[in-house]
């Protein structure tokens, strides 16, 4: 990773950062916000609001980050704020039953095409493994075909990169063999493979796990028809389509992706978004599919459950989420593409993007899109794109460092907020 020199002072960050890691392992909670990103330091942030972070320095940045992508009303928006002082004052946790789980299901299934029923869980992962077990506890079937590149979170059945001849790209140490022994991965965009990969495996596939635009590495929107075709092959060989709209479920439109590019899901995750900032995800899909779970046949429990305080706030998230507001959203995801292809014109550089989610690729110029996991490994010059965001930093625009995460728009964003960033993204770029 090449240093950029840097103008604001972080001196706060940095100090923090020397008595973190003392405390914290990699002085952070999760790898990605560690120094496998970010160099000489973290940023350490104290505060946000609307569509700005301001770090413990005193630095305010746009936030394209936007804690990867939960904050679809950006920081502490006031009517949710309203709603969860409200909601924990009621005390914050029953674990019973209540009626805002009851209103919130009903308003999922009323926008989503693919969610019949509900159950709720605390976080993408989680309600992964939920949606894994039970698509499996469903067919009666063990293997799942999923794809390079893919992430559903860190369970480790999924936890499976790639699978190439040069040998299996495993995400983790501690996963052993058999764990991995049913996961079949094959290149995405490419419905020939999944079909070599079902036929090899006859009546053995319980389902057919998809990210429905690639959000993993980078955005990597599926190729026209590409969704259906993977419905249409689920549906020849008995198996079960599970689209994880963790990362485009209420950020794609009210019904995610698969209202978007019309496809019809049996099983659907949410995280990220729906939460709006607090841990609550979802597992939805057809009534039969999901009656499977009923009574604890197949298990998933969750003291946290449905908290009620926390879906007294996306009640009123789903409520501020209508047609206009999903309409600004493409409008100013718009203008920023165009934006930051214009200011960045003189470099090897994609912007890719799908509604309000967008990545910009530096690459080796060799490549006119990315495509897949195999695209990515071969065009993608990691250290620039990181050099770039460090560069960024200091214009006074926060996204995440690592090319395979991306950067979003929320509700909050505003056309200022956009042309900040085009400015800062043309000054970075000349400083790299
Ligand atoms: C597609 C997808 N599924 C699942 C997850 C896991 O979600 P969480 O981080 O809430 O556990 C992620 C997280 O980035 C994701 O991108």
């Amino acid at each position: 990773m090449g240093e950029v020199s840097v103008t604001r002072s972080t001196e706060r960050s940095a100090a923090l950062f020397e008595r973190a890691q003392r405390a914290l392992v990699d002085g952070v909670s999760s790898p990605s916000r560690g120094p496998l990103n970010y160099h000489p330091h973290p940023l350490y942030m104290a505060r946000g609001s609307g569509g700005r972070m301001t770090d413990v320095d005193g630095n305010e940045y746009v936030d394209l980050m936007l804690a990867f992508g939960a904050l679809i009303h950006g920081h502490a928006h006031p009517r949710l704020v309203d709603a969860m002082q409200r909601a924990v004052a009621d005390g914050a946790l029953t674990a019973t039953a209540s009626e805002v789980e009851v209103e919130v299901a009903e308003r999922i299934s009323a926008v989503h095409p693919s969610a019949e029923r509900v159950r709720f869980a605390n976080t993408g992962t989680e309600a992964c493994m939920a949606a894994l077990r039970l698509v499996r506890g469903y067919t009666g079937r063990s293997k799942i075909v999923k794809f390079e590149g893919h992430y559903h979170g860190w369970a480790d059945a999924y936890s499976l990169r790639s699978n190439m001849p040069g040998g299996p790209d495993v995400d983790s140490l501690g996963i052993p063999a058999g764990a991995l022994a049913d996961t079949l991965v094959v290149p995405w965009n490419d419905a020939d493979a999944v079909e070599q990969a079902l036929d090899a495996n006859r009546g053995e596939v319980a389902a057919i796990v998809t990210e429905p635009v690639m959000a993993n590495l980078g955005v990597i929107p599926p190729v026209d028809g590409y969704l259906t075709t993977l419905r249409e092959l689920a549906d020849a060989h008995g198996a079960l389509l599970y689209v994880d709209e963790t990362v485009t479920g209420f950020r794609l439109g009210a019904g995610g992706a698969c209202g978007r590019f019309g496809v019809r899901a049996d099983l659907v995750t949410f995280g990220k978004a729906l939460g709006a900032g607090f841990p609550v995800a979802a597992i939805a899909g057809r009534a039969d599919v999901m009656d499977a779970l009923a009574g604890g046949a197949v298990l998933h429990y969750g003291t946290q459950n449905a908290n009620p305080a926390l879906l007294a706030v996306v009640r009123e998230s789903l409520a501020l989420l209508d047609a206009p507001a999903y309409a600004d959203l493409e409008r100013l995801a718009d203008t920023l593409v165009a934006g930051l292809r214009d200011a960045l014109a003189g470099e090897n550089v994609l912007v890719q993007y799908v509604g309000p989610m967008l990545q910009v690729y530096f690459t080796d110029g060799e490549t006119d899109a990315i495509r897949s996991y195999r695209d990515f490994g071969a065009h993608v010059d990691r250290d620039r794109f990181n050099s770039f965001v460090h560069a960024l930093f200091d214009e006074g625009v926060y996204t995440s460092p690592s090319p395979a995460l991306h950067s979003v728009l929320c509700t909050a964003h505003t056309d200022e907020d956009v042309e900040r960033v085009v400015t800062a993204a043309r000054a970075a770029a000349a400083r790299i």
